[in-house]
């Protein structure tokens, strides 16, 4: 059964504006898609780099429009037993024996395969409880790239038709539609025949603005101009060339751990002492502290907050950040 039109929504702003109800804010973009993905009924491929709300777009979605969530979270080797359905092998021997003990050893009266072959022998994994959801869902097919090639393809006739084929029991057709978001790190390329069947959407660090917001959205505590200086020092650092940038998971974690330290400021020390919420990585460390660390002085005033905190003396601003730390 198909969702009803009223379900759907009018616009790419009503979908942004129910996002953002639902604590993720969306740029225009990610609204579109998202509003297409249920007019077209198709499909989204979001990729990106990590930490930069392609799970949580899903999730948003799910909380939105009020559908079940249904996630399948891929990795290597991940096989149609785990992904789609798997025969309750133990449920069918169990039903052979009780069979046997009523009607004798006799093969000819031992449970015909239809019988251990139907749905209730049947354990489904989250594919398939997608399909046959008798409620609308939100699918969310999680970090696809790290599967191979042969997933994909056994995906393939999911995502185009909403069905699955079952050799001993047929098609299952989708009772009802669901909105079905995969994610990809691009750890590999995805096929072709995939993309053709998925809207895209390519999401990437948002803008300063944005990302204030977000952080705010997720930490109110912090104060505006803190959330400012800490996007500021986020972008430079961002412009390095590091294993793993920050991302937009580590700017809420700082936030809430300036918030813990009581600063009001990022001077060098705070950066210094907090560095390790951001950066992951050894070498990383090391580059960061080198490049950003002195630019950030010993203390610097925040416009609106009143003086600066104790650590720094009350000083001002003496070397601070500025542009491209290139
Ligand atoms: N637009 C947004 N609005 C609100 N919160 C967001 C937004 N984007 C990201 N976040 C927050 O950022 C964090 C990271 O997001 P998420 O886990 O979805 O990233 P991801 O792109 O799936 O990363 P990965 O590739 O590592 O899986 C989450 O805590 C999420 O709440
Ligand atoms: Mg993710």
């Amino acid at each position: 059964m198909p969702v009803s039109l009223s379900d759907l929504p009018e616009s790419p702003e009503s979908v942004g504006a129910a996002l953002r109800e639902a604590a993720y804010l969306a740029d225009d973009s990610t609204a579109l898609i998202s509003f297409l993905a249920q007019r077209l009924g198709k499909p989204v491929l979001v990729e990106g780099p990590a930490g930069v709300g392609k799970t949580e777009l899903a999730k948003a979605l799910s909380r939105s429009t009020g559908r079940e969530l249904v996630r399948l979270q891929c990795y290597e080797g991940l096989d149609e037993a785990k992904a789609l359905y798997e025969w309750n092998y133990r449920k069918q021997l169990l039903q052979i024996q009780a069979s046997a003990a009523i009607h004798g050893e006799d093969e000819d009266t031992a449970p015909a395969m239809g019988e251990i072959f139907t749905e209730d022998f049947l354990l489904e994994r989250p594919l398939m409880r997608a399909i046959a959801n008798p409620d609308p869902v939100v699918l969310l097919i999680d970090e696809i790239d790290k599967t191979d090639q042969e997933f994909e393809a056994m995906l393939l006739e999911l995502l185009s038709d909403f069905q699955i084929t079952i050799p001993e029991m047929g098609r299952i057709e989708a009772r009802t539609h669901p909105i079905v978001i995969l994610t990809s790190n691009n750890s590999r390329e995805l096929t072709e025949a995939l993309k053709r069947r998925c809207l895209y959407l390519w999401l990437d660090y948002p803008s300063a603005e944005r990302e204030i917001e977000i952080i705010r959205l997720h930490a109110p505590e912090i104060d505006q101009a803190l959330a400012g200086r800490l996007v500021e020092i986020v972008d430079m650092v961002r412009e390095l060339d590091l294993k793993k940038p920050p991302s937009i998971a580590e700017s809420i974690d700082w936030a809430r751990t300036l918030i813990l330290m009581g600063a009001d400021d990022i001077d060098g020390k705070v950066f210094r002492e907090s560095l390790s919420i951001i950066i992951k990585h050894r070498t990383d460390l090391d580059l960061v502290a080198e490049r950003i660390g002195p630019r950030l002085g010993r203390s610097r005033t925040v416009s609106g907050n009143g003086a600066a905190n104790g650590s720094g003396g009350g000083e001002t601003d003496d070397g601070q950040a500025t542009g491209d730390p290139d």
